[in-house]
């Protein structure tokens, strides 16, 4: 499955609304106008799309999706530009290289043009960080760093919180429990 039905543009649509919500902003940095300005990229995404989707949905005959609903809620998360991020390079190196060279070369534009402003965004999703609010995934280098700085005394911060440790062990494992 190539190109589902959904597809990756409702997902771009779900992540850049969420940071365009109705009323027009004026913006004052590049991030924003980006984001402001993305209506326009999407409606060549889709009328580029337009010109090559029959034939891959006539094309696709497998029931299973692989963008579903795991993936979009991955994508609304705090985490989601690093999800989208993935999620586009996935496509610029694999699905759309694989896919222009498999199509007649009346379908390589409209590829290209989907292409190209998957780069874009991927590019204005790195460059913009702060903007999307996007957080790493947790790690835990950044508990052993905090602990590192506080040099000696870490170690009667960690111990002194174990009790806060135990809640922690407490409530996971009780979300774990089945249920009666
Ligand atoms: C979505 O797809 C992924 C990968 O194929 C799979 O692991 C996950 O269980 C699927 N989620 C749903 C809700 O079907």
């Amino acid at each position: 499955m190539l190109f589902s039905r959904a597809l990756l543009l409702s997902l771009l649509t779900a992540l850049l609304f969420e940071y365009a919500r109705s009323k027009r902003i004026n913006c004052k940095d590049k991030c924003c106008e980006f984001v402001e300005g993305f209506p326009v990229r999407l409606k060549h995404l889709r009328s580029s799309y337009s010109q090559i989707q029959d034939y891959y949905e006539e094309n696709d005959d497998l029931e299973t999706a692989l963008l579903n609903r795991t993936v979009l809620e991955n994508v609304k998360s705090p985490y989601g530009c690093h999800v989208m991020k993935e999620i586009l390079y996935f496509y610029l190196e694999t699905v759309l290289p694989t896919a222009a060279l498999e199509v007649k070369s009346l379908y390589k534009k409209p590829i290209d043009a989907i292409g190209n402003i998957f780069l874009e965004l991927k590019r204005e999703l790195a460059k913009c960080r702060n903007y999307f609010a996007c957080e790493k995934p947790f790690e835990i280098s950044t508990i052993k760093d905090s602990y590192n700085q506080m040099a000696g005394k870490g170690l009667y911060k960690a111990m002194g919180e174990l009790d806060l440790l135990f809640n922690y062990i407490e409530n996971y494992l009780a979300s774990k429990r089945q249920k009666a």
